[in-house]
Formats: structure tokens, C-alpha cells, sequence
């Protein structure tokens, strides 16, 4: 059996996409995947009841996914993979790479490869790239290691431990969040205004490095303040909408620290931080949305 874990970004997407770090979160909700030697090659993703074989020329990214996954495995048996998803697919919680550190996961076992959660994560960028084209690699890396981390291109990822566990709440806003579309926008506007882009990013740098500060030091109400400014950012690049503004505010009326939108945008999730976690379920049952609490723990 494998396991890939969700995240919510706490501050960073999409800068990240343009070299600037990024903190992720890890949540329990994620993907599971069970390898069984078969007669043939097969994927069952059992919420959607769809079935995939491995096919390098298929229309379907789910299917050439799958064969570049078995096809870095020699000498292998055919597998069948069944695959539970709990985690809203396009909804900015990274779904897809959760999907694909499962598979990889469960085939190492299958197989007795051993390798660390890093490498793993690592790897699974290859399966990324067939569902979001240059992706940072900061979802796949959050899904194979979990607990908090910051992530940069090019540079190996740290871990953070924050000196008080942190209440979030994750909503979702119903809407579907297309992580291509979101990534292309954003590069538009960026190479429309390069000085403004210059501007933007140095803006997230400084907040990613206050975020580090304030989880390293358990300074909530800064950490809350850096996601209110991150937000506000990400709304500058045109990534929210209605149904997401409506739900940070609603969040911060409940008393959130902080809100924004977690991941690509467009749609999908929002993520508010809270005193504690008696205050995070407040927060959750005030919403008009689905939504789930996490506990982040400081000994991650
Ligand atoms: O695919 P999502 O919604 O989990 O977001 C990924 C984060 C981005 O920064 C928007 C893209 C990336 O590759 O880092």
C-alpha cells in the first residue's frame, strides 16, 4: 500500500513557478494505493470508477502518466493499482500529485525498491508534468514528505518546524480550479509588466521569509497577516473570484488570523488560519462551504 498526502500552500504559489520559495502544509487527507500482481498492466481509481492502461500515445495524460510511472520500473510483473482518493480533484490541494506519490509508492513496496519520502517526490515530478506542464515541483515534494516545508526550484527542501501547532481550516469554494490555465495567466502578466513582476515577486519573497519567522517563532498574528498579504497579491493577478473573496471574508469575520486562496486559484479551496482549534471549528461550521479542519503539529 502507498500513501500520498494533500497540502495547502500557506504563502508562495505561483511565485514559485518564478523561483521564489514557497511554504506548503501537509494534510492528512490524501491519496491511497494498493499494487497486486495481476495478469496485466491496470489502474482503478475507484471514486470515479474509471480504469486506465498503460498507453504512452493515448489522448488520456492519466494513462501516459501511468505507462512513465511502470515503464522506470525493469523487470516488474504486471500490476494492477487500485487507488481511493480522498482529496476534491482541481480543487488547489493537490490532488493530482498525491495521486501519482500513491502510485509510486505502492509499486516500490510491491517491488521492495527503497527509497527516501524526499526521492520519492522527487520522482513523482514526472508524473506532474503530464497534468499541469512546468509544474514547480512544491506539490508533488509537500505530498511525499508532509509536515511544513519550504520549498525553491533549484535548491533542497527545508523543513520547518513551528514552534506552536497551527489550526487551519480549508474550504472549498465549489468552483473548479485549472492549475494550467492559472500558471498561463499569471506568466501573461508577468512578461506584460516585468518591472511590476519584479516588484511582485520580491513582495512574496519578504512575506515567504516573515512566514518562516512567525511559524519558527509560534507568531500567529503575524503568520495570519502574511497569508491576508499574500492574498491580496494573488487577487492583484486576477486568481480569485467572487466565491473566494466571499469565503476569506466570511473567514476573517469569524475571527481568522489570515485567508486566502491556497494553490492555483481560479476556484478551489481557501485556507484560514485560527487561534486554536476549537476556533477552527467555528470558523468551519460559520461557512457556507465544504470544508475540513487540520491541525498542523509543531513536531512535524
Ligand atoms: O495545482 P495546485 O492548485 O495545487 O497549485 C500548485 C501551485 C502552483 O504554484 C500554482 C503551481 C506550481 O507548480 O507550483
Amino acid at each position: 500500500m502507498g500513501f500520498g498526502g494533500g497540502k495547502v500552500i500557506l504563502v508562495g504559489e505561483h511565485a514559485v513557478v518564478h523561483g521564489v520559495p514557497a511554504i506548503a502544509a501537509g494534510v492528512r487527507r490524501g491519496v491511497t494505493a494498493i499494487a497486486q500482481c495481476a495478469e496485466e498492466d491496470s489502474l482503478h481509481l475507484e471514486p470515479w470508477g474509471r480504469t486506465f492502461r498503460p498507453d504512452a500515445s493515448s489522448d488520456e495524460p492519466l494513462a501516459r502518466a501511468f505507462d512513465r510511472i511502470l515503464s522506470s520500473y525493469r523487470d516488474r510483473p504486471p500490476l494492477r493499482l487500485d487507488v481511493r482518493v480522498d482529496l476534491p480533484p482541481g480543487a488547489g490541494l493537490g490532488c493530482s500529485a498525491a495521486l501519482g506519490v500513491s502510485l509510486l509508492d505502492a509499486v516500490d513496496k510491491a517491488l521492495g525498491v527503497q527509497r527516501s519520502r524526499a526521492a520519492l517526490g522527487a520522482v513523482a515530478l514526472e508524473w506532474e508534468r503530464f497534468f499541469h506542464g512546468a509544474p514547480s515541483g512544491i506539490d508533488n515534494i509537500a505530498s511525499a514528505m508532509g509536515g511544513v516545508l519550504c520549498f525553491r526550484q533549484g535548491s533542497p527542501v527545508r523543513r520547518i518546524s513551528p514552534a506552536r501547532a497551527l489550526s487551519l481550516v480549508v474550504a472549498h469554494s465549489g468552483q473548479p480550479s485549472n492549475t494550467k490555465d492559472m500558471v498561463a495567466l499569471v506568466s501573461q502578466q508577468l512578461a506584460e509588466r516585468p518591472a511590476w513582476a519584479r516588484r511582485m515577486l520580491d513582495e512574496v519573497h519578504a512575506l515567504v521569509l516573515d512566514a518562516e519567522i512567525a511559524l519558527r517563532h509560534g507568531e500567529i498574528l503575524a503568520l495570519g497577516r502574511a497569508l491576508d498579504r499574500n492574498h491580496r497579491i494573488l487577487r492583484s493577478l486576477r486568481l480569485s473570484t467572487p466565491r473566494l473573496e466571499e469565503l476569506c471574508a466570511a473567514a476573517r469575520s469569524a475571527g481568522a488570523l489570515g485567508a486566502k486562496i491556497t494553490g492555483a486559484g481560479g476556484g478551489g479551496c481557501i485556507v484560514a488560519l485560527a487561534g486554536d482549534s476549537d476556533h477552527a471549528i467555528r470558523i468551519a461550521d460559520s461557512l457556507d462551504a465544504e470544508s475540513f479542519v487540520e491541525e498542523v503539529s509543531s513536531a512535524a
